[in-house]
């Protein structure tokens, strides 16, 4: 997803997706990946549209929830979008062979997340204070 003015990219965004299973139920899952925001551009509230937007894509897109991880200081930004942070949630990054978890020693990350569907909003509580086994894979290890 691109922001774009007259021909010059201002902010662009991967929206990654994948199936997950949590607590026995199987959810269709949206992150956010390479957020980011031209130099010069920043600061006038760009990055901030288009979090917004890409939240609002994904639930157009019909998925159940929209999940990633940020480091701490960016909690703020991604509040402003319209994310909410889903407490003591890790995310299980990498492959089952490799996992790559959103609390490995150097890391301060938080979890946000945004719930589209009555199904992920029932299982909200279950997926607060747990690790959610995401593997996305070897490229994108972590959303
Ligand atoms: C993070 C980033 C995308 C923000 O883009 P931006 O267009 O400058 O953001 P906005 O102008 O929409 O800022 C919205 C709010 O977030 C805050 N914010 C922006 N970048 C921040 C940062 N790095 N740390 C803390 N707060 C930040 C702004 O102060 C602003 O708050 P305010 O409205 O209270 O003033 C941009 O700084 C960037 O490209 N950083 C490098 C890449 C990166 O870290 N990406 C995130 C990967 S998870």
């Amino acid at each position: 997803m691109l922001l774009v003015d007259e021909g010059t990219v201002l902010a662009a965004l991967d929206i990654l997706t994948k199936e997950i299973v949590h607590a026995g139920g199987c959810f269709a899952a949206g992150g956010l990946s390479t957020v980011v925001t031209r130099r010069e551009a920043r600061g006038h509230g760009y990055g901030r549209r288009l979090v917004t937007a890409a939240r609002e894509a994904m639930a157009a897109r019909q998925l159940d929830l929209g999940l990633f991880t940020c480091d701490r200081p960016l909690q703020a930004f991604y509040e402003s979008a319209g994310w909410r942070v889903l407490p003591g949630a890790v995310l299980i990054g990498g492959t089952p062979q490799a996992p790559f978890p959103s609390d490995q020693p150097g890391f301060d990350k938080v979890t946000m997340a945004d719930f589209f569907s009555l199904k992920s909003r029932k299982a909200q509580a279950s997926l607060r204070n747990s690790r959610i086994e995401l593997y996305p894979g070897e490229i994108d290890k972590l959303w």
